[in-house]
């Protein structure tokens, strides 16, 4: 029988990478997406020697219009069918609304809306075909929370869990289960990318961190078990519960007197 396999965005390092490992635990073979060909070597040649998977590696630079469509290609000549999607490439532009350029804007859009949905569209069909399919897209506890001033990103997340949740409702009954993951603060490379590395950690306390493994391992789970939405961590789902009770104008208030990153 064939093994299935899982198309891993932004694998290099990570929540994907620790994806990567969890779903070659289970016994998927993989094919893992980034820009950093070296890295996603490394974590290939990592996994193939502790598990019995393929590993494939395309490397791919997601903020382009036409990537998606480069990949399918590969995807077609490689002969590889995709079981499984993991939409998780992504990272936050750092400043206010107007400080970064259009086209820093115009590429966080490409990265984590155009392309998670390009992505779901164009691998959808054959998994209904086979009736049978896992979809998970990253969005994050920002989603569930009062947008904060300049969060360009915040809108993008919202936007994911939405569009997972639609997915899923539609493909309900054919074996196809979509689930937004929404992590909080994890350790990765995340900050690092965003600038805002010592803030992070010196202004929200330890227990409100988790590791990249806890986060891709709920997340595997989640799916797996027909869930629709999935906020990591208790204190997450308690933060988000309590905000979401509160009427709209005392959380935009709220939010307006905070500055998550500020020294
Ligand atoms: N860490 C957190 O606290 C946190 C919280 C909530 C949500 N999230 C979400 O979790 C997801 C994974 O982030 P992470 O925390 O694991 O961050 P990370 O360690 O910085 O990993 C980000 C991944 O995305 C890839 N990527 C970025 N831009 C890309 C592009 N243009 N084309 C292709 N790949 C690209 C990176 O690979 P290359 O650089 O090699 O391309 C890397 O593999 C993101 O969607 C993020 O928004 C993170």
């Amino acid at each position: 029988m064939r093994q299935l396999t899982v198309l891993i965005t932004g694998a290099s390092a990570g929540i994907g990478e620790a994806f990567a490992k969890i779903f070659a635990e289970h016994n998927f073979d993989l094919v893992l997406v980034a820009r950093r060909l070296d890295r996603l070597e490394e974590v290939a040649g990592e996994i193939q020697g502790q598990y019995h998977v393929e590993a494939t590696c395309l490397p791919a630079d997601l903020s382009e219009v036409d990537a998606v469509d480069k990949l399918m290609s590969v995807l077609k000549a490689k002969n590889l069918v995709i079981d499984a999607l993991v939409n998780n490439a992504g990272y936050a532009l750092n400043g206010s609304f107007l400080e970064p350029s259009w086209e820093d804007h115009r590429k966080m859009h490409q990265v984590m809306l155009n392309g998670y949905t390009e992505l779901c569209y164009r691998l959808l069909p054959s998994m209904v075909e086979r009736r049978y399919g896992r979809i998970i897209n990253v969005s994050s506890l920002s989603a569930m929370l009062p947008s904060v001033p300049s969060s360009m990103y915040t809108g993008i997340k919202r936007y994911v869990v939405d569009m997972s949740a639609a997915i899923d409702f539609e493909m309900r009954g054919q074996g196809i289960h979509c689930l937004a993951l929404c992590p909080g603060f994890t350790y990765t490379e995340f900050h690092d990318v965003m600038g805002v590395r010592e803030q992070a950690q010196s202004n929200f306390p330890k227990f409100m961190w988790q590791s990249s493994e806890t986060v891709a391992r709920e997340g595997y789970d989640a799916v797996m078990a027909g869930k629709v939405l999935k906020v990591n961590g208790w204190y997450n789902r308690l933060l988000s519960m309590v905000l979401n009770h509160l009427p709209y104008s005392l959380q935009h208030r709220l939010a307006r007197s905070q500055d998550p990153f500020s020294d």
